[in-house]
This record gives C-alpha cells, sequence and structure tokens, in this order.
C-alpha cells in the first residue's frame, strides 16, 4: 500500500486496509526494541514535537522512544511549563513550533477537535495523541494489534468494553476500530457512563457485568475519567468497584482464552481487582509494549517519506 496521509488524527477516517497495513508496519519494527542496540537510521535528520496539554505517562514516552529508535530527534512539551501559562493561543504555540520546522507534532489536548485545527494550519504532520473525549488513534491501533498478536485475529472476537464509556476517548477510537473489522461490542456501565443512543455505532449495551463479559474473548476495562467530572454520574466510588469492578469470578465467566486489556492508568480495587490485572489473562504491559512499534509505525508512515 502506498501511505499518502500527512497526519493520523482519527481511526474513524482509516479504512481497514490502511489499519491493517499499519500492524503490518509495526509487526516489522517491533524486533528492534528486541536488540541490544534499539536504533535504526529510518528517521535521521527527522524532528518529532510532543505537545501534550494533558498528562500522559504511556502515550507521551512511547512516541519518543519509538522516535528515539528511528533516529529521529525528539522534544517534549508539556503545558504547565510552556508559554501557554503566560496566556498564548494554542494556534501560536503551533505556529511558533512549526517555525523551527519540526516534522511531526504529537498532540494531546482536552478540547476534542484541538489536533484537526493545529493539521488544517500547520504543514507538519499531526498525530492525535488524544483529543478530550473524542479520539484516541494510537492506543485503538496498539490495541487492535495485541489483540492479533493475543488472538491471532481482530475478526469474529466478543469484545466487552466496560466502565466510563461517555467520556473516553479509548472507547470511541475502539468502538471504531472494532466494528469496522465487524467485530460485537458490548458497552457496559452504570446508565449514566453510557451516552444516549450508542446504539447507533452499532454497540450492544449491557448494564449488568457478569452479562457483559459471558463468553468474552476480550475485556477491556476502563477507568472513571475524574479529570472529565466522571465521578459525579455515579453515587460513590465504593458502588460502582462491587458493580463494576472486574474480578476473577468475571474472568471464569469469559472465553476460556480470554484476554483482559487496560490503557492504562489503572486504579486497582475500583475497575479491576489486583489479582486480574496481574493475572494470567491480562496484557496490560503487553499493550505499552507494543504501543512503541506502533508508533514507530505511525512516525514511520507518515515522515518517513521514501527514505
Ligand atoms: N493509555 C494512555 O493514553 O495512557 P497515558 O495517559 O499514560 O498516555
Amino acid at each position: 500500500m502506498n501511505w499518502k496521509r500527512k497526519d493520523l488524527l482519527g481511526i474513524r477516517d482509516l479504512s481497514k486496509e490502511e489499519i491493517v497495513f499499519i500492524l503490518d508496519t509495526a509487526e516489522s519494527f517491533k524486533e528492534i526494541s528486541k536488540r541490544e542496540i534499539k536504533k535504526v537510521p529510518t528517521l535521521r535528520g527527522k524532528t518529532v514535537i510532543t505537545l501534550f496539554y494533558e498528562p500522559s505517562t504511556r502515550t507521551r514516552t512511547s512516541f519518543e522512544i519509538a522516535a528515539k529508535r528511528l533516529s529521529a530527534d525528539t522534544i517534549n512539551i508539556s503545558s504547565s511549563t510552556s508559554s501557554s501559562t503566560k496566556g498564548e493561543s494554542l494556534k501560536d504555540t503551533a505556529r511558533n513550533l512549526e517555525s523551527m520546522r519540526p516534522d511531526a507534532i504529537v498532540i494531546r489536548h482536552g478540547m476534542p477537535g484541538a489536533p484537526h485545527m493545529l493539521a488544517g494550519i500547520l504543514d507538519s504532520s499531526i498525530i492525535n495523541g488524544g483529543d478530550g473525549s473524542h479520539e484516541h488513534p494510537t492506543q485503538a491501533l496498539l490495541d487492535l494489534f495485541t489483540m492479533r498478536d493475543k488472538k491471532g485475529r481482530i475478526e469474529g472476537l466478543k469484545v466487552a468494553i466496560v466502565g466510563d464509556i461517555a467520556h473516553s476517548r479509548v472507547a470511541r477510537s475502539n468502538i471504531f476500530s472494532l466494528k469496522n473489522f465487524g467485530n460485537e461490542v458490548i458497552c457496559c456501565g452504570p446508565p449514566t457512563m453510557i451516552p444516549p443512543h450508542i446504539e447507533t455505532l452499532g454497540v450492544k449495551v449491557e448494564y449488568d457485568l457478569k452479562k457483559a463479559v459471558k463468553k468474552a474473548d476480550v475485556i477491556m476495562m476502563l477507568r472513571i475519567q475524574k479529570e472529565r467530572g466522571g465521578t459525579s454520574y455515579i453515587p460513590s466510588t465504593k458502588e460502582y468497584a462491587t458493580l463494576y469492578g472486574l474480578t476473577k469470578n468475571h474472568i471464569d465467566m469469559a472465553a476460556d482464552d480470554v484476554i483482559v486489556m487496560h490503557p492504562g492508568p489503572m486504579n486497582r480495587g475500583i475497575e479491576i481487582a489486583d489479582d486480574v490485572a496481574d493475572g494470567p489473562s491480562s496484557v496490560i504491559l503487553d499493550q505499552v509494549e507494543n504501543g512503541v512499534a506502533v508508533r514507530m509505525a505511525v512516525l514511520y508512515l507518515l515522515i518517513g517519506g521514501e527514505a
């Protein structure tokens, strides 16, 4: 496939063929991280800026590691230490950064559509590292990569997505990609955390966790998005944990070879029990490992050019 995109703004925009192409490219990059010298010259001379207006451990770090393993130069900017604290707008910040001729800007912002706005005004490739409760495309890509790696396929799976669906960009991006591949997706959580009319995206809704995970091939747990007011949608965290916390009992109801996923950060004892998070069904750290290969693939395909 001839990759022609300038930006990666959402997984909803990507065809099945494009997604498989990214995953296959990531597969070829995964081995580099296992070498003693974890570096190839593929993106030598390229510059990648990560511009994060929200906290991150996994996404920001793995983009930086991915860029460095491909020999790109990386600069990390977080809003708390940038001139946005002095009142500079996102548009002005972005235009100033563009003047220094980066090749790609990875942006995380609380405002849905912020990456799309930048993509419209900048020549640099823009990668959405999470925009509000809208999309988190590289998370969905690494989740698909992990499912394909562990289950041998990304079609014909029964996937239960459990938690604060309403505020989750991870849920939204995964729903788009999983439905694109014709999977059965069940969204489960308290009624206040399930967006109205979500069935129009082709998913089923289930309020009972035991029913949602029955014979599931994949259980994807989400945390309550406190930063988007998630806790005000439930009577108490204790009640939430009782009704929607994943325990060993739920694993026994799922498919024998179920995998448990979580994008992180986890709130142990709330949405997931310790012995599940660290148990044999958990692929949570595999997701993190695969995130590096997937982000290497995304950077390579967007800014690698013919080289
Ligand atoms: N999954 C994810 O986006 O994690 P971070 O917030 O740590 O980047």
